[in-house]
């Protein structure tokens, strides 16, 4: 079997860790290896914290109501969908093609779409340009094909959680091929845990928590459940 899919097939949510330094390189490979994942306009609108000093790893777990994963983890890593980036994320991007040789065409036609893009973005005074795009589309809707955009704030975080997940279940992946072992959870106080991390309560939600360390001789593998591929799926 690949090893990629040897990976996939071995992740369990761990409950019990055990105490091991994760290393600088470790780290750097399983952030990047979460940064690669496929993103909506390639905006990557989330960022991670990666929760490793003893004082604020306590305090992020006692946050996570003392979970046993986030009490026994080496580093929590709290993932959090950001829908305020998508200005900077597509600066940057343009900055970068700039330096990286892409000709005066593409540079011109990926700033027309930036431009024409952030009309996707933008919601207004209370959700209020959200609601009247999505009005307008669905008038349009009627005898057009195309897709909605997201209403309102809560609209942008569900389109900002899809791509912040991707990245979770990336790392995760990258976690187990390195040999250590997670537990995804979205047991934790998100207002407080926004607080410690220094979140904005306007652009930031936390997704999930992630729990990383090596798997404790402690923790017991329950027998892994799921759905019958039919209840999942239906080929049509
Ligand atoms: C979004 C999400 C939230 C979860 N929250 C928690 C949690 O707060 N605490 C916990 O112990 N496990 C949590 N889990 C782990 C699930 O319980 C676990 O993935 C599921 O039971 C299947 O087990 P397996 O991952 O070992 O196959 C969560 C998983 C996901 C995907």
């Amino acid at each position: 079997m690949s090893h990629v899919l040897d990976a996939i097939l071995r992740r369990r949510a761990i409950k019990v860790f055990d105490p091991v330094e994760i290393s600088a390189e470790t780290r750097e490979q399983i952030l990047h290896a979460a940064r690669v994942a496929p993103s909506s306009f390639n905006i990557q609108p989330y960022r991670f914290y990666w929760v490793e000093s003893p004082e604020m790893k306590n305090e992020a777990a006692r946050l996570c109501f003392g979970q046993s994963p986030a009490a026994t983890a080496s580093a929590l890593i709290v993932a959090v969908a950001d829908i305020g980036s998508w200005k900077s994320t597509t600066a940057s991007e343009l900055a970068w093609m700039r330096t990286a040789g892409f000709n005066e065409k593409a540079i011109a036609e990926h700033e027309r779409r930036a431009k024409f893009g952030k009309w996707f973005f933008i919601q207004g005074w209370f959700g209020v340009f959200g609601l009247l795009k999505w009005t307008i589309l669905r008038v349009v809707h009627f005898w057009k094909t195309m897709g909605t955009l997201p209403v309102a704030r809560q609209g942008m975080f569900k389109w900002a959680t899809k791509s912040a997940s991707l990245a979770c279940q990336n790392l995760m992946i990258a976690a187990e091929a390195l040999g250590l072992n997670t537990c995804p959870m979205e047991g934790f106080d998100g207002r407080r845990l926004g607080k410690l991390l220094g979140l904005s309560g306007k652009d930031h939600e936390i997704v999930m928590v992630i729990a990383i360390g090596k798997k404790s001789a402690r923790h017991v593998d329950q027998p892994q459940w799921r759905r019958p591929l039919e209840a999942t799926v239906r080929i049509v």
